[in-house]
């Protein structure tokens, strides 16, 4: 069967599909003013997504991440689910969402294959919580993790971006947090994008001294899977859970990439930071355009480039991260 390989020898298993570009949430470093859309978007319908799968899958793509925006705002995203769990070849299905609609929701996601869960948790603090997102709902996500804990996920993560003077004081309650649970939470780095300039100058925060502290409490850094995504694992013998850092600034970031993106309107994204994108939605029309979307796709990643130019300050395309996924 033929594979994802680019000219840099990384293989891309691993696909990222964004289900819509809304979001209910407003987060200071996203969509601090909430979403709006413009004009009437229309994102891939099931059979679109059914027919993208397909192909993604006859390359050798075995995960794929549901995102968005919010992935949970799309009415249709259990028979979505479904469908693309019965792809074959399709051996993981994840989810990233915000998590306010878990306690609604995840059991029918995880009927309809859902294999791992992660949840953009950015506080254990209810009130900064509600002043971070614009929302009141820690309870609900919270509620919806355990719930999912019960369910036997492959996974379950929780996503925490690091924000100078906002949320960096709570390393002690994460570590109360995961003494009992098996969840690993990731600490992101702030990423630049083209909207979030002055919030990024003020808030972004490196993870190398949360690192130290890790260490110094005696977490040890974990040996990187093969196919492990980018983030540096830690460990810790008195502790079920994991922390996570991912850190897109640090220099090998890029070397581990395994993951392509298509945004909700079908277009192929080499590079979450990319500059350009490629549209696929034109074969995803009918099921004869199979061989030409498969060539599409396999002949621009020759085209994928070894980094993204985040340091140079460049942010390619991306306004915010809800519109390609986070
Ligand atoms: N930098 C880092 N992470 C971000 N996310 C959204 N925008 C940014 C940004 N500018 C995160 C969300 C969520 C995931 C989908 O991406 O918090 O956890
Ligand atoms: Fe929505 Fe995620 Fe953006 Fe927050 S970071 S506004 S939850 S898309």
């Amino acid at each position: 069967m033929a594979s994802l390989v680019d000219r840099f020898g990384r293989s891309f298993p691993y696909l990222r599909l964004s289900l819509t570009e809304a979001c209910n949430y407003r987060c200071s470093y996203c969509l601090p003013d909430g979403y709006h859309p413009d004009g009437r978007p229309t994102f891939l319908v099931l059979e679109e997504i059914q027919r993208l799968v397909r192909a993604f899958a006859a390359l050798g793509m075995s995960k794929i991440r549901l995102t968005g925006g919010e992935p949970s705002v799309r009415k249709d995203l259990v028979p979505i689910i479904a469908a693309v769990s019965a792809v074959p070849g399709v051996r993981k299905v994840a989810i990233t969402t915000n998590g306010t609609l878990l306690p609604r929701h995840i059991r029918a996601w995880r009927e309809a294959g859902l294999t791992a869960l992660n949840v953009s948790l950015d506080t254990l603090d209810p009130e900064r919580f509600r002043t971070f997102t614009g929302h009141d709902r820690f309870a609900e996500v919270t509620e919806g993790v355990e719930m999912a804990l019960g369910l036997g996920f492959d996974s379950v993560k929780l996503n925490a971006v690091l924000l100078r003077g906002r949320n960096d004081d709570e390393l002690p309650a994460w570590f109360d947090y995961l003494r009992e649970r098996d969840v690993a939470i990731r600490f992101i780095e702030l990423m630049r994008t083209g909207d979030n300039r002055e919030f990024f100058e003020r808030h972004h925060l490196r993870a190398d001294a949360l690192e130290e502290q890790l260490v110094e409490a005696g977490w040890r850094l974990r040996a990187r899977a093969p196919d492990a995504g980018p983030a540096r694992e830690y460990s810790h013998p008195g502790y079920r859970g994991r922390i996570g850092v991912i850190a897109p600034y640090s220099k090998d970031f890029c070397a581990g990439c395994n993951r392509l993106r298509v945004t909700a309107r079908g277009d192929l994204r080499l590079c979450l930071f990319g500059d350009f994108g490629i549209g696929l939605r034109e074969l995803l029309q009918s099921d004869d355009d199979f061989d030409a979307l498969v060539a599409r796709i396999s002949t621009q990643l020759g085209l994928k480039a070894a980094g993204h130019g985040l340091h140079q300050g460049e942010t390619g395309l991306t306004p915010h991260l809800a519109s390609i996924g986070g």
